[in-house]
């Protein structure tokens, strides 16, 4: 694969959107073709799926909510992240197989040899070259969701920000051991009170990719 995928991963709030969208429009500029992609969406069918996954008002059974995020994953795997990689792009997605074995894996307690197997299954053997894992404890980033979703009156929170504390504290706590059992791929950067700061930090986990591409 000529390309590069980069994640971001992290607890709800913890900036990972903004500082991936940083990270898309600082290459461009600097001359990368790069695309920015976000789990789940980025398909059609991802679309419909993440308003269901998000604000479904029933109960969603946890291998239900499982096999739903697999099916976004997939329609992204074969639409958008196979073709990109094959014709040399970055790729940087908010989001991916990490998400589920933290989330689904260690914060709901399903099997995760299974998540694991079905993850390599769905992303056709595709594993990020880094990932950037934005940490911080879960009270702190939710405060940040909550006051910007206050901010706008159309935003409620979601199925999994309404999860109380303890769910969003397993998260993080499976995040740092998936990110100990792949020291190589996952790099830890604890958010900072400045998003500068915490940007600079990112680009220098960033830059070495960048040399080995040209
Ligand atoms: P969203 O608002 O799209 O993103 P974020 O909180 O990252 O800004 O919410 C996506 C939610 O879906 C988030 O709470 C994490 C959850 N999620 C899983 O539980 N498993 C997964 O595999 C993925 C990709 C996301």
């Amino acid at each position: 694969m000529k390309g590069i995928l980069i994640s971001f991963e992290g607890v709800d709030g913890s900036g990972k959107s903004t500082q991936s969208r940083r990270l898309y429009h600082w290459l461009r500029r600097i001359g990368y073709d790069t695309i920015h992609l976000e789990e789940p969406g980025g398909s059609n069918l991802g679309e419909s799926v993440k308003k269901i996954l998000l604000y479904s008002k029933g109960e969603i059974e946890g291998l239900s909510e499982l096999f739903l995020f697999f099916a976004c994953r997939a329609q992204l795997v074969k639409e958008t992240i196979l073709p990109s990689l094959k014709k040399g792009k970055i790729l940087i997605i908010d989001r991916f197989s990490d998400s589920t074995l933290a989330y689904q894996g260690y914060g709901r307690g399903i099997d995760k040899g299974l998540i694991v197997r079905l993850n390599k299954i769905v992303t056709k053997g595709i594993t990020p070259d880094l990932t950037i894992l934005l940490d911080e404890r879960p009270k702190a980033a939710l405060k940040r969701t909550k006051s910007r979703k206050g901010q706008k009156s159309s935003l409620s929170a979601d199925r999994f920000e309404n999860e109380p504390l303890s769910f969003h504290q397993r998260v993080r706590k499976g995040y740092l051991k998936i990110a100990l059992c792949n020291k190589k791929r996952i790099k830890i950067i604890p958010v900072r009170a400045d998003e500068d700061d915490t940007f600079q930090e990112i680009k220098k986990a960033v830059l070495p990719l960048l040399t080995k591409m040209t």
